[in-house]
């Protein structure tokens, strides 16, 4: 038997293994039974059997199928906002200058550490909504605000508060060396052996996080620091992941690749050398196309050179108060077209197949295929390059999560009321 069947619609697979371009199957069906994929393919295919078997039926009207979308990089659990630094970014003060004015990360870590655990709690919430109303299904939340035991913590639990509270998955990430907070007791190289020695162990005793990540820049962490952090993540049986190559070549991406880090994020400044790393190691691109258009950054991340080494890139919507201030992250796929020149096909790739592997959920979530999760978004689209053209997101007529009707739109309800 089979939970639920949907017919009527072209499905993008996503799985390399199935047509070019999007794994693509016009007329296709999905089974769904307790919770994943039990068969995909043409509708033509289907076993003879195929309308008993199922306990429901779904026609769809000639809907497109997704995966769900995967948000693989956000910092969205934050107190406060900071809107009362626009002005500087648009007066033309630098990211680094408004942080060396208190500003930046630091603003934030003061409200965050203000907020209670509710405040977070419901802040984020509705957050969450908005972005589970762009079709996503699985988002990773970073804590980092916190910079001190007891607000990372309560970070780390809204986090694992706002899974149990939505259908949807949230994978934590643990990022302690966002900065260096100003009140530490001993200082820089206090904070780190505080990192490595307490809230690591800790973290992963309790898994409280799935990855470490740090950020690796000027104005954060130095090669070296983030270095002795990896070593301990991963000696903790931790993933790592790093912001690299944001505002300038620290050589980040090229030592979170020799950590085996799922995936080095940003890389403006990306060289040869790391794109090399990268490739070698397996380690995901991230790119974050709203931190580029908020900075007003000028410089590309290194596209060609990514694409001829074969590194696979994710997008995503960086979701924070400092530089991605994004409740969309429908807009992502199209601003990863239009300001980094992804296809279409690249750019669904990347918040779906590529996403999941930067997360390290690679073989259950991110394409359809039997076995995988049924995490699925539907689109009243009839070709996928409206995903990335329609300039404002386009929203799904509904999504699935693990076979569930997770979010539902108003045309959809409509739709099915006749
Ligand atoms: O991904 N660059 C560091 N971290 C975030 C920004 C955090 C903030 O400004 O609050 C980013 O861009
Ligand atoms: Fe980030």
């Amino acid at each position: 038997m089979w939970d639920s069947l949907y017919l009527d619609c072209h499905l993008a697979s996503m799985d390399p293994a199935v047509n070019k371009p999007f794994g693509a199957i016009r007329n296709g069906a999905l089974a769904i039974n307790d919770g994943t994929i039990a068969w995909i393919g043409p509708e033509s295919a289907l076993p003879d059997d195929a309308l008993t078997r199922a306990k429901v039926v779904h026609r769809l009207n000639g809907a497109w199928l997704t995966p769900g979308l995967v948000d693989c990089h956000t910092h969205m659990v934050f107190g406060g906002n900071r809107a009362h630094e626009f002005d500087m970014l648009l007066n033309g003060k630098s990211y680094e200058e408004i942080a060396a004015q208190g500003g930046g990360i630091q603003a934030t870590v003061k409200a965050t550490r203000e907020a209670t655990e509710t405040e977070l709690y419901e802040s984020a919430l509705r957050r969450l909504d908005r972005m589970r109303a762009d079709g996503i299904t699985t988002i990773e939340i970073k804590s980092g605000y916190g910079l001190d035991r007891e607000t990372e913590l309560r970070m780390l639990k809204v986090a694992a508060r706002l899974e149990r509270n939505r259908p949807v998955r949230v994978m934590r990430t643990f990022l302690g060396a966002h900065a260096i907070p100003k009140d530490h007791p001993g200082g820089r190289a206090g904070y780190v052996d505080f990192l490595i020695n307490q809230m690591i162990p800790e973290i992963a005793k309790n898994k409280l996080a799935h990855a470490v990540d740090g950020f690796c820049e000027t104005i954060g962490f130095t090669p070296d620091e983030i270095d002795k952090l990896f070593k301990a993540a991963r000696s903790h049986g931790l993933h790592v992941k790093l912001h690299a190559e944001q505002l300038s070549d620290q050589g980040g991406a090229a030592l979170a690749a020799s950590h085996g880090a799922l995936s080095a994020d940003h890389l403006e400044y990306l060289s040869q050398d790391g794109i090399d790393a990268m490739a070698a190691s397996g380690t995901v691109a991230v790119l974050l196309p709203a931190a580029f258009y908020v900075l007003r950054e000028t410089r590309l991340p290194p596209i060609d050179g990514l694409r001829k080494a074969g590194v696979p890139m994710a997008i995503a919507s960086d979701c924070n108060p400092g530089t991605a201030p994004v409740l969309s992250p429908g807009l992502i796929p199209g601003m990863a077209s239009t300001l980094f020149r992804l296809t279409p096909e690249e750019a669904i790739s990347g918040m779906t197949i590529h996403a999941a592997r930067a997360l390290g959920l690679a073989d259950s979530v991110g394409q359809l295929r039997v076995g995988f999760k049924a995490d699925i978004a539907a689109w009243a689209v009839g070709d996928l390059a409206e995903m990335c053209y329609w300039v404002g997101s386009t929203k799904p007529l509904f999504t699935l999560f693990n076979g569930q009707l997770a979010y539902e739109s108003h045309e959809y309800r409509l739709l099915k009321e006749g």
